[in-house]
């Protein structure tokens, strides 16, 4: 009798002790993922990542996206605030930082001092619009890497400050479409987003001559990466959380609204980009494949229950988490319908570990990594 009344006594303990815990999440949704895509067909497991040639190794630092300006030179931002340029005559050179230089610029502790840029693209003038996780929409004018701040974080959009930007791309007539991941958590707790499933993504717009900004879409789940189709007349978002891509349309009857593109992708998606046939690489962070590393499901196997990833966020510190993140690197192509049409994997990581940004250039593939201390190349006359 005595036992039974000191168990139930350390159980109610236990549980009061759990309950005042504190966690970042507030409200966490529910969300049944469809059964992971099979590793098979289109998706059938491959080597072709296994190629990607790592350049300037030890000299990068987690390289996040590219862009390539007429003259044949390459742009990415590093991990540690870093704009660079890969000259047309293959010399890496550092361009300027979004953020403040210090010694310790890398660890994740100080993006918000560092800057972390996100997307980068280049306007037909040949500037730089960089989405920086931290500092916001910024403009970085060359040759001289004069960075201008063009929506501060503090300001944002509307009244609420941006706390996570994340795509970038610039349309034909010189409008700058970007993301922002998450109105609520900074990149370097995006974990904690994603484990909310929330929506507080959003899609905007800057128009440069106007300089005026505005929101086209809310309620997004953790928007990452955008592309226009090939006549512009929609926009296509990854929505990392729910492992989908929504098309947003631009243009035609449908203008403003937003429908499914494509569903259930085999990973978190990161990127999109729109490659020369008109199709979209798109690079994932982490992969899901079904019967393939069953390990890796966290999201698949927590999305029904909110209250144990609550739980989950109260005793296990952050950086427990990414043993759950795959060692699987994958990029699939995408047809105008959606439709997966090939895959490159390293489903060891022996070369690469994820993929943040595929991006063809010249029949090469420039891949970029959240793990990468390189900047992946892979020659596709060789996986194609
Ligand atoms: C990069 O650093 C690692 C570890 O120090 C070393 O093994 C590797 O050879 C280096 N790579 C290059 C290209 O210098």
């Amino acid at each position: 009798m005595l036992r039974i009344l000191i168990c139930t006594a350390v159980m109610l303990f236990v549980a009061v002790v759990l309950a005042l815990l504190p966690t970042p999440l507030d409200d966490p949704q529910m969300y049944i993922y469809s059964q992971p895509p099979k590793a098979e067909g289109t998706l059938q497991i491959n080597h072709k990542l296994q190629r990607t040639r790592r350049l300037f190794e030890n000299e990068s630092f987690a390289p996040e996206s590219f862009a390539a300006d007429k003259k044949g030179n390459l742009y990415t931002g590093m991990g540690d605030g870093r704009i660079m340029r890969i000259s047309s005559e293959g010399q890496l050179q550092f361009i300027t930082r979004t953020g403040r230089h210090h010694s310790k610029c890398g660890r994740e502790s100080m993006e918000p001092v560092c800057g972390r840029p996100n997307s980068i693209r280049v306007d037909s003038d040949g500037n730089l619009f960089v989405a920086d996780a931290y500092k916001g929409l910024l403009k970085i004018l060359l040759p001289e890497g004069i960075v201008h701040v063009i929506i501060p974080a503090e300001k944002g959009i509307d009244g609420i400050p941006f706390k996570y930007l994340n795509g970038l791309e610039i349309s034909q007539s010189g409008l700058v479409y970007f993301t922002e991941s998450s109105t609520k958590f900074e990149r370097r707790d995006q974990l904690y987003d994603i484990l909310e499933l929330n929506n507080f993504g959003r899609l905007m717009v800057y128009d440069p001559k106007s300089r005026i900004s505005r929101v086209l879409v809310k309620g997004l789940f953790f928007p990452n990466g955008i592309a226009f189709n090939m006549e512009e007349s929609y926009i296509l978002i990854t929505e990392l959380s729910l492992c989908r891509i929504t098309k947003y349309y631009l243009q035609t009857s449908k203008q403003g609204q937003t429908e499914v593109f494509t569903e259930n992708l085999p990973g978190f998606p990161d990127s999109i980009r729109r490659n020369a046939r008109g199709n979209y690489y798109v690079g994932f962070s982490s992969v899901r494949l079904d019967g393939f590393n069953t390990f890796y499901l966290l999201m698949d196997y927590l999305g029904p229950f909110p209250s144990l990833r609550t739980l989950l966020t109260k005793i296990l510190p952050k950086s427990w988490f990414d043993v759950f993140s795959s060692n699987h690197a994958l990029v699939v192509e995408l047809d105008r319908k959606g439709a997966i049409v090939s895959s490159f994997h390293d489903p060891t990581a022996k070369v690469i570990e994820s993929v943040s940004d595929a991006f063809e250039y010249n029949n090469f593939l420039y891949i970029g990594s959240m793990e990468a201390n390189f900047i992946g190349s892979l020659d596709l006359a060789k996986v194609l």
